[in-house]
């Protein structure tokens, strides 16, 4: 993947909150108008195009919310595919096998303290202003 784009700040480390709910970001993708997000599973942070692998559709039900109620899985609201929130694996539901897009995720300290940031690359980058 490309080093070309600047890193997006997406939130202070300590807002990710392990299971919790996640943080979504504008983005294009492929030249259309997309979403990311991330989230903390098992301390770490983790980011996806927000888009299901069985029909392009956003997956959470309230925004932000991607968790199912056990806080071990991803799902989409839609048809209740479940993903592993460290691989983006599609492990049930009508899309089995299939995946979640990733994005490069680090964490780095910052003057502000720890933040969470999104390392863009050539096809899934931020939204122009
Ligand atoms: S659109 Fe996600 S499971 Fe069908």
């Amino acid at each position: 993947m490309s080093e070309t784009h600047a890193p997006v700040r997406v939130c202070a480390a300590a807002e990710l909150v392990d299971g919790g709910a996640g943080q979504r970001l504008n983005a294009t993708y492929a030249g259309g108008d997309a979403v990311v997000f991330f989230v903390r599973y098992a301390g770490e942070a983790y980011g996806y195009l927000n888009r299901c692998a069985h029909v392009p559709m956003e997956l959470d039900w309230v925004e932000g919310q991607f968790f199912e109620s056990s806080g071990l899985y991803l799902m989409c609201a839609t048809h209740g595919a479940i993903y592993q929130p460290e691989t983006g694996k599609c492990v049930g539901g009508p899309c089995r096998g299939g995946r979640l897009r990733p994005v490069r995720v680090e964490e780095r300290d910052t003057p502000e303290g720890r933040a969470v940031f999104w390392l863009p690359d050539d096809d899934l980058r931020p939204k122009s202003p």
